[in-house]
């Protein structure tokens, strides 16, 4: 193989960091030019108008009218806190990605959200949790963008705007502001039966974690391992918290939203700085990359389907301690860009048509949201390894980039040496793969079992918990408006489990689905006292 190209340029970051640290007790403008009082305008006389003339005044004001940048579309609130990863070192053999090689230690920046509420809303909502974690490997940064949950509402990522737009506030009054107990939530659901096993996961325990520290994360889809022999299998990642798997119950959510809707992001912080890190193991469920990628009948870009650990072990193979928080929000919670095609070396994505559409939103939404393409230089979304591109310029470009030659092949590099256009050693290369089909709008037929493992996620909850589920149902399905809605969600429960269904019915008020026996099952008191059927508005 080719020799890896000389640096034909560097990137010289302007020395801007530490000229805003407020070391000195001497205020400035943004020139630099120091600043007698902050507190009063220039104006003509002290009763006058203000002047034009006051650079300070225009200044200060119009930096702040401009402080806020978009929220994110989805997982708008969040907190992060920094780490490291550490390699058990027994993944070697199914992957050559080296921050998983025996004994390497890598930084990690990992922000946990919730995905519906805006930024201010409250942390203890029922709703799923981001885990996204962003790797800064000696091979350049990989981003695990993953949730709490192991399933996903929709099967082909060009549905996500539908089930985001239902999930949302209402268009109309942009109510609720952060949970799913509404008309449009339920109404896309229920006519929407691939996200059942979703909404099973949602209405348990899961879908309000004590904290974060006690909640498991999942990459979802199925990616692809490649071990320094080229040889391929397929994977599903695991986070396991060490601390144990712990929820709330709905109560005492409720309080806390209403006590402190900063509760996670709280004991986030706290906790680190109480000498309490955060600490979760990396799992694998590692299995062959067959032609037709199922596993034990289960279709593994199906990203609404498990693989059950009864089938497939979770082997861990390294571990994440959260130890240092952020010390600028805005700079590193709100400013990171995790994207699912960050990869590093010895991992590919696989076909799966969620993940296909991730590939290509995030980069998008974050040209929107970070004001261009540079925001690749912000200290937070820096790799570790050596950069060396040929991007150029842009908006908010603050590189100074040195050299002639930005392109390739080229022979006025840094090096004065002609720069092979083409390298392999140490390099991405994808393992070659035969992709071929008819061009078609179409589901695998596999993708038509929507309810199996829903039935499945049901059958495998102790007592409580499945009481638990069917009061979240009827609570949830009490805050909707249209009856019709209701009913039909109790023609999707009818799929899932006759008790599941009955008793949801039986909180309603509203008769079981034909075929179904009547409820064996009463809501509990505590219950009947929470839920509200709204009348007409
Ligand atoms: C943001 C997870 C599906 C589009 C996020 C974040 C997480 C996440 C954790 C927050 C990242 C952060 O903390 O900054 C997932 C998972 C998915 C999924 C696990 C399915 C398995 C999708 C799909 C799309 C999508 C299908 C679009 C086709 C977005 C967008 C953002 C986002 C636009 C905001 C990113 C930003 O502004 O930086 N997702 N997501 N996601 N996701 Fe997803």
């Amino acid at each position: 193989a080719p020799a890896a190209p000389a640096r034909q340029t560097e990137q010289q970051p302007v020395e801007a960091a530490e000229g805003r640290l407020q070391t000195s007790s001497l205020l400035t403008t943004a020139q630099g030019v120091r600043l007698p009082d902050t507190d009063h305008s220039l104006k003509a006389g002290p009763r006058g108008p203000s002047l034009m003339d006051d650079f300070h005044l225009r200044e200060k004001i119009t930096h702040f009218d401009h402080e806020r940048i978009p929220e994110r579309v989805v997982h708008a609130r969040g907190a992060a806190a920094h780490g490291t990863f550490t390699a058990y070192g027994n993944a070697g053999s199914a992957t050559k990605a080296g921050f998983l090689q025996r004994g390497r230690e890598t930084p990690v920046f990992v922000r946990f959200s919730t995905v519906l509420g805006s930024r201010g809303s409250a942390d203890t909502v029922r709703d799923v949790r981001g885990f996204a974690v962003k790797f800064y490997t000696d091979e350049g940064n990989f981003d695990l963008v993953g949730n709490n949950m192991p399933v996903f509402f929709i099967q082909d990522g060009i549905k996500f705007p539908d089930i985001i737009h239902a999930g949302k506030p209402h268009p109309d009054r942009e109510i609720p502001q952060a949970q799913t107990a509404h008309d449009t939530f339920w109404d896309f659901v229920s006519l929407h039966t691939e996200a059942t096993h979703h909404v099973m996961w949602a209405m348990s325990d899961r879908g309000i974690p004590r904290s974060y520290r006690t909640m498991e994360g999942f990459g979802v889809h199925t990616f692809r391992l490649v071990n320094a022999k080229g040889e391929t299998c397929l994977v599903k990642f695991h986070w396991k918290p060490v601390a144990g798997i712990h929820s709330l119950v709905w109560e005492e959510a409720q309080i806390a939203a209403g006590a402190d809707p900063d509760f996670h992001r709280r004991d986030l912080a706290d906790g680190i700085d109480a000498g309490a890190p955060l600490e979760y193991e990396l799992g694998l469920q590692i299995m062959p990359d067959s032609a037709d990628q199922t596993f034990e009948g289960i279709d593994l870009l199906d990203p609404t389907k498990i693989v059950p650990e009864e089938l497939c072990e979770v082997q861990l193979v390294g571990k994440l301690t959260l130890d240092r928080n952020p010390t600028n929000f805005f700079a590193e919670t709100e400013q990171v860009a995790f994207h699912t095609g960050n990869l590093v070396p010895g991992i590919e994505v696989t076909d799966d048509p969620l993940m296909q559409a991730r590939l290509f939103s995030y980069l998008d939404t974050q040209l929107t949201r970070l004001g261009g393409p540079n925001f690749t230089q912000l200290p937070i979304n820096c790799p570790h390894a050596a950069v060396n591109d040929n991007l150029r310029d842009g908006m908010h470009q603050s590189a100074v980039h040195q050299g002639i030659a930005p392109y390739l092949p080229n022979s006025l590099g840094a090096e004065g040496e002609p720069v092979p256009a083409e390298v392999s050693e140490g390099a991405f290369v994808h393992v070659p793969r035969e992709v071929n089909g008819p061009k078609v709008r179409e589901n695998p037929a596999s993708f038509a079992d929507h309810f199996s493992q829903a039935t499945l996620f049901y059958a495998s909850m102790t007592e409580i918990e499945r009481a638990h589920i069917i009061e979240a149902f009827t609570f949830e399905l009490g805050k909707c408006y249209e009856q019709p809605i209701r009913e039909r969600m109790l023609g999707v429960l009818a799929n899932v489990d006759t008790e599941l269904c009955t008793a949801v019915a039986a909180g309603l008020g509203l008769p079981a689905p034909k075929g179904m026996p009547a409820a064996d099952v009463v809501p509990s008191p505590a219950l009947s006292q929470i839920v509200t059927v709204p009348g007409p508005i």
